[in-house]
């Protein structure tokens, strides 16, 4: 039996994806934010498929940096159907031996499972292919899986060139196949584009390795939502609500409350820890990791973020950000990247925050942007203070040392350093360093001009 490195893979997507009425590439649109043609890549690699070969064309500008640094690339210039696409790998595969799985860039919930079992499967019957059908309410679109009287798989029948009778059969072909490498380009070469779309079909080979005497084999995947194929927007919606369902389900099964699962969308690679609690309008995406006994919503999206134990998350934005042991933000904070809250810090109502440390237990309560900024521990930032960081062309740091305290509305002019335990005075524009427990205050002295209001309202009520 043949190792694991003997496993490959061919991605199709080259394809025009007309059906998705878009100026992107088809595999490039996305399921809870992530590409499609990623979907299926990661799969593979799941499944010990090491060497992978996507098949670029249309829009391939936009499809190699999703794929460029995990797979090989080969360009499809006359887009000529999916046997077309397989035939330009010939190739990336000489002196290859063991087994070519072939996925569509457009079927995106695909099991690293199920292609494990694609894979045994044929190399236990040593077949020539291996097709992953699956049974489904509505074939409509898809190729039929045209059975012989033994029950084994003859051919596969498009759904342009089939006959009625032929289109009510609802075993239908994934798009997915496992061949034997050897097999394959040469039976690739007897495949005509004699059919209603003049293409070069994939699927024909089924029917010439047949008649070649070759074994073909299939196998039904055990849920079809898993090769649900995308060509339209109502597709991309349903297949997004199956894999929301999926990984939703996997996280309560693991420990996490969501209040309502319907409105919570968790990405396919987004780690969540026992205890967590979601609200309603929680969006967790990318590489985005949450520790245990978090609460995070309403109304909330972290991209690419780490949140440590027990913090909440209460309607913000999180990008590229991390949130340390016991930290808090929101209602309404935007944490940008390089942004480190450390344990306990806050950053709370409508603060944004920017490329920078919040020192253990500091607190930026209300109302702040915070750039470029290095902060100790237990400093305290008024309501409605700012760090000036940006005098139109530089971005300029502000320092903020230990148990400063920030009186409510100053702003900090960068670059400015504040000395520890120093206080500034509400309403000052620090323009210069600080020193270590000093007073910093800049105010215009109070003037005040007795009865002056009340003769300018009998003024008024006078005219
Ligand atoms: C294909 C299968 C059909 C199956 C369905 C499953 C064929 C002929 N038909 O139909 O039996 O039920 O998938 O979803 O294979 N592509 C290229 N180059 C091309 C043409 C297509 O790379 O020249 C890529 C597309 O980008 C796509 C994949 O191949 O990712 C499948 O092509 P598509 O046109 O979507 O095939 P379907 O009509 O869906
Ligand atoms: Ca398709």
């Amino acid at each position: 039996m043949a190792t694991q490195s003997n496993y490959a893979a061919i991605v199709l997507a080259a394809g025009a994806g007309t059906r998705m009425k878009s100026n992107k590439a088809k595999v490039t649109h996305k399921i809870l934010e992530k590409p499609l043609i990623n979907w299926v890549i990661d799969a593979a690699k799941r499944a010990s498929i090491e060497k992978i070969v996507t098949v670029v064309g249309h829009k391939s500008e936009q499809v190699i940096p999703l794929v460029k640094d995990k797979s090989e690339i080969v360009f499809q210039k006359s887009l000529d159907g999916t046997a077309g696409a397989v035939r330009i790998c010939k190739d990336a595969f000489i002196g290859f031996e063991g087994s070519i799985v072939v996925l569509s860039g457009d079927t995106p919930l695909v099991s690293d499972d199920t292609l494990g079992t694609l894979l045994e499967m044929r190399e236990k019957t040593d077949a020539s292919v291996a097709v992953l059908t699956m049974v489904v309410d509505n074939p409509y679109g898809y190729g039929r899986i045209i059975r012989d009287t033994k029950g084994e798989v003859e051919r596969i029948v498009e759904e342009k060139d089939a006959s009625n009778e032929e289109r009510s059969i609802n075993e239908c072909n994934s798009g997915i196949y496992c061949f034997k490498a050897q097999d394959l380009f040469i039976a690739l070469e007897q495949v005509n584009s004699n059919n209603a779309q003049n293409e070069f079909y994939l699927t024909d080979v089924i029917e010439i390795a047949r008649k070649t005497g070759k074994k073909v084999i299939a196998h039904k995947a055990s849920h079809g939502y898993e090769c649900m194929g995308i060509n339209s927007r109502i597709q991309l919606a349903q297949a997004a609500k199956c894999a929301q369902r999926l990984i939703n389900e996997q996280h309560m099964d693991e420990g996490v409350t969501m209040i309502d699962p319907d409105l919570v969308w968790v990405g396919p690679d987004v780690k969540i820890g026992q205890d967590g609690v979601l609200f309603p309008g929680t969006h967790l995406y990318g590489k985005t990791q949450i520790g245990q006994d978090c609460t995070i919503g309403p109304n909330s999206r972290i991209y690419d973020s780490k949140v440590a134990d027990g913090c909440v998350v209460d309607e913000s934005v999180l990008k590229s950000a991390e949130m340390e042991e016991g930290s808090a933000c929101g209602p309404r904070a935007y944490l940008r990247p390089e942004t480190v809250l450390c344990a306990g810090a806050k950053a709370g109502t409508h603060v944004e925050i920017k490329k920078s440390i919040i020192g253990p237990g500091s607190k930026v309560p209300h109302l702040s942007y915070i750039g470029d900024t290095t902060m100790g521990a237990d400093v305290n930032i008024g309501a409605g203070s700012i760090t000036c960081n940006y005098d139109g062309k530089h971005k300029n740091p502000t320092i903020i040392g230990d148990g400063v305290f920030v009186g409510s509305d100053t702003m900090l002019v960068a670059p400015v350093k504040i000395g520890e335990g120093a206080v500034t005075g509400a309403g000052s524009v620090i323009a210069r360093d600080v020193a270590q427990d000093a007073l910093a205050l800049t105010r215009p002295e109070h003037v005040e001009i007795p009865q002056w209001a009340k003769k300018k309202r009998e003024k008024f009520a006078k005219e």
